[in-house]
């Protein structure tokens, strides 16, 4: 069967199932789950013999991050093996006509986002972007499986349900945030577990009180979190996202306290005090954009060296940008290690197995399924490697 057809067939079937309008057209797709780590043999000979029909893919697609750095592999300590899998799964996808973006980020910060406008229908496969793109951006998006976004890529096709319909994307829920607002991508990840932890109400929630101002780190932590817990693809929130109401909805209300939010990111301090110190720390779950590694690399400005592990994850758009590779050049000179292509989760290497500390709610989620591992959650990875003299000043 040609791979059109293939895609064809599943996308009409899962039309079916979800009693669609038909089918849509897409402006671009995002496909997910491209590690070798997820896919393994199986995985890797459906998608060469995919390649080998020669069909290629109908619009813009991009990848979600793969299971290594495609230039620091070694460094990173993938084995030989595994980099020669990763790189066929590669080779194969970029056969169909894919961009090498290998990032979750690429979809929302990358060069094709600034085209994006509201109301434009994508099928994107990162559920963490699709959050931060339908509540943010105003486009649309369903959260799609890495086949679904795969065979959208091919037809150029999705089917129109869901998050694609102006229904859908009402509020279902008040939530109040109370004073103090939330600061940093600890208790954003937090407030979004909070809100995804109240189930099938907080399809799309309403979030008031979180003030005019959220960096971008901030809002991929919420949207990430909120993608992991819950099952909200979409959050309205005034001044955030173009599609909230000023007025908050006259809708069953639920209130957090924005103290309990700090309460719980303190004691995670505490914890991480008091236990083990781990050996490794990342940031970058999701990947770091240029805003991140400007304000980490102003962090390590007085660090002469990094005496721990300290790893970054980033995306090659970031890198791309001029004050993105300076900071990463100045975070490499004083030993931080930054790896793009790749995430903390779906990789083998490193393996974390000496325990690992970081500000990612979302990875741990998934860290414990994917390499058995429960990183120690921080809020401030940084000021706790300080403190721990795991960085040397000048
Ligand atoms: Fe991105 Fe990997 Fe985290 S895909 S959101 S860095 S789990």
């Amino acid at each position: 069967m040609k791979a059109y057809e293939l895609a064809m067939g599943v996308l009409k079937a899962l039309s079916e199932a979800k009693e669609a309008r038909g089918m849509i057209s897409v402006v671009n797709a995002h496909v997910s789950g491209i590690s070798y780590m997820n896919l393994g043999d199986y995985g890797l000979e459906f998608l060469e013999d995919l390649a080998a029909t020669g069909e290629k893919v109908r619009v813009p697609t991009s990848s979600n991050p793969c299971g290594m750095d495609r230039e620091l592999w070694r460094e990173q300590g993938i084995g030989e093996d595994f980099a020669a899998k990763q790189a066929r799964v590669n080779a194969a996808l970029e056969r169909m006509g894919m961009a090498p973006t290998y990032s979750c980020t690429f979809p929302y910060e990358g060069q094709w986002s600034l085209k994006l406008k509201p109301g434009d229908h994508v099928a994107w496969a990162e559920s963490s972007a699709v959050v931060y793109g339908n509540s943010v951006l105003g486009i649309r998006s369903n959260r799609e499986g890495g086949p679904s976004a795969l065979f959208s890529a091919i037809t150029g096709l999705t089917p129109n349900y869901g998050m694609h319909l102006d229904e859908n994307r009402k509020p279902t829920v008040l939530v109040k945030v109370e004073q103090p607002i939330p600061r940093g991508p600890l208790e954003w990840g937090l407030l979004g577990k909070k809100i995804g932890d109240l189930g099938e109400k907080a399809k799309v929630p309403y979030i008031d009180g979180l003030g005019r101002i959220a960096t971008k780190g901030e809002l991929k932590a919420l949207s990430a979190a909120l993608a992991t817990f819950g099952p909200t693809d979409m959050f309205l929130a005034p001044h955030i996202s173009p599609e909230a109401s000023e007025e908050p909805p006259k809708l069953e209300e639920v209130t957090i306290d924005g103290r309990d939010l700090e309460e719980e990111s303190r004691d995670a301090l505490d914890k991480a005090v008091s236990g083990e110190t781990p050996r490794a720390f990342f940031v970058g779950c999701p990947q770091y954009g240029v805003e991140e590694l400007v304000y980490m690399a102003r962090l390590l400005s007085d660090v002469k060296r990094v005496k721990g592990d300290l790893f970054v994850y980033t995306s090659r758009h970031a890198l791309s940008d001029q004050a993105g590779f300076e900071a990463v050049r100045s975070l490499r000179e004083k030993g931080v290690k930054v790896f793009s292509d790749t995430c903390p989760v779906f990789s083998p290497a490193p393996s974390f197995s000496g325990g690992v500390m970081t500000d990612s709610v979302k990875s741990s989620f998934y860290m414990p399924q994917s390499k058995n591992v429960r990183p120690t959650l921080e809020p401030t990875v940084v000021s706790f490697m300080l403190a721990s003299g795991e960085l040397e000043g000048r």
